[in-house]
Parts: C-alpha cells; sequence; structure tokens
C-alpha cells in the first residue's frame, strides 16, 4: 500500500500563533502545508492570499499546497507562486478556460491540481485529467472548515481511482473536508492518498502532535 500524505490545512490554526502550530505540525510528521483561499465570491467566506502563503514559505520547508477557491484564478496565479506555493489548486467549476489556467501554473513551476465540488460528476474531469499532477475531490462543500464528511463521495472517489488506474498515470487523489481518523481509512481504501485535515490537526483538545499521530495511525 503507498505511503498516505498528511496536508495541514492552516484554515483550523491559531493565527495569532501561525509559527508555533506549523512547526508542531511539520515535527508530528504532517507532510504538505495546505493553504485555503478564499475570495468571497467563490464561496462565501474570506480567509487569507499570497502574504500568508510567503509568510509559510519562510518558516517551512514542507511543499506548500494552496486550494484556490476564487473567481478568476488566472489573475492571482503569478503571485501565489512568486510567495513560493509549489502546488496550486483550481477548479473545475466556473472556469470557462481551463486547460490555460492548468498550463499556466505549470510555467509557473507549480505543480497543477484540478478540484471537485461535492455537486459535480467525475467524468468532467475527461478533458483535463491527463494535464494534473493531482484531484482534488471535496468531500464538504468548501467555504469553511469543521464541516460534516460526505460519504456519498466515496463512490466518485473510486470511479476517479478507475479513471487514474486505466491511464497508468501516478496522478494523486486528495480529499478535503472532515477528515478524521475515522473517515480517513474509509477514503484511503477507496483510493485517496492525500488527505487534507483542519480541525482534526488544529483544534483538538490534546494537541496537535497526539492528533497528527491519530490521523497517521488510522490506516494500517
Ligand atoms: C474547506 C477547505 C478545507 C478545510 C477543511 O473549504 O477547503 O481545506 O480547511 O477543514 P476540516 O478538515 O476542518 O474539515
Ligand atoms: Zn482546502
Amino acid at each position: 500500500m503507498s505511503t498516505p500524505i498528511l496536508s495541514a490545512s492552516i484554515l483550523a490554526a491559531n493565527f495569532a500563533h501561525l509559527e508555533a502550530d506549523i512547526h508542531e505540525a511539520e515535527q508530528a510528521g504532517v507532510d504538505w502545508i495546505h493553504v485555503d483561499v478564499m475570495d468571497g465570491h467563490f464561496v462565501p467566506n474570506i480567509s487569507m492570499g499570497p502574504l500568508v502563503v510567503e509568510a509559510c514559505r519562510k518558516i517551512t520547508a514542507l511543499p506548500l499546497d494552496v486550494h484556490l477557491m476564487i473567481e478568476d484564478p488566472d489573475q492571482y496565479l503569478e503571485d501565489f507562486a512568486a510567495a513560493g506555493a509549489n502546488r496550486i489548486s483550481v477548479h473545475i467549476e466556473d472556469n470557462p478556460n481551463i486547460h490555460r489556467t492548468i498550463q499556466k501554473i505549470r510555467s509557473l513551476n507549480c505543480l497543477p491540481g484540478i478540484v471537485l465540488n461535492p455537486g459535480t460528476p467525475a467524468w468532467s474531469l475527461h478533458e483535463v485529467i491527463r494535464m494534473v499532477d493531482l484531484v482534488l475531490v471535496m468531500t464538504v462543500n468548501p467555504g469553511y472548515g469543521g464541516q460534516a464528511f460526505l460519504s456519498e463521495m466515496i463512490e466518485k472517489i473510486t470511479e476517479i481511482q478507475r479513471m487514474i488506474a486505466s491511464l497508468s498515470s501516478p496522478t494523486l487523489i486528495q480529499v478535503d473536508g472532515g477528515i478524521t481518523p475515522r473517515t480517513l481509512p474509509i477514503t484511503y481504501t477507496a483510493g485517496a492518498r492525500v488527505f487534507v485535515a483542519g480541525n482534526s490537526i488544529f483544534k483538538q483538545g490534546d494537541g496537535i502532535t497526539t492528533a497528527v499521530r491519530a490521523l497517521k495511525g488510522s490506516i494500517h
């Protein structure tokens, strides 16, 4: 079985001591740092932008996994790449020129990912799957941390896993939303290999290190 990759979503971290939270997550064995960018239009919430990516870049060498939930992402790709993003994932919804967006991400030396909202079917990936390094299957509707995992997404993960296997492609499936030690193994069995976790890392009573261990230990 291939090794699971844990991407810590700093949306749930304490912004007053982000550096300490990231360092603790890193020491506990988190693999990537997930940065959720929200503009109040594509999703109702507003979160953070390139300045936060730049601040993270200065304090960690872990890959910065930037998830754009914004209208017109093309306009901001250079800014995120310059800030130090390693991966940039964009939604397939509401993007009439998705190939251009993906090509632009690659031209900026970042690894492109494509994101599907819960209401977007797996087949919509058909025209783009060969172009991306990662497919992010949202397991909640984007916009907020701390929402409940949508178990209906398991079938979609399985379908995308089959699609990727039929292409003999190394494309990774990432899941994001409501990932806990209970839901992580279910998505792993369906084919997910990258797990975004916010609340289940940064908002657990026993602290970040214990929470990361519980997530990592949930697959046997
Ligand atoms: C939701 C974001 C997620 C969010 C996940 O729109 O894309 O990355 O931070 O939070 P949890 O893990 O708390 O569900
Ligand atoms: Zn996210």
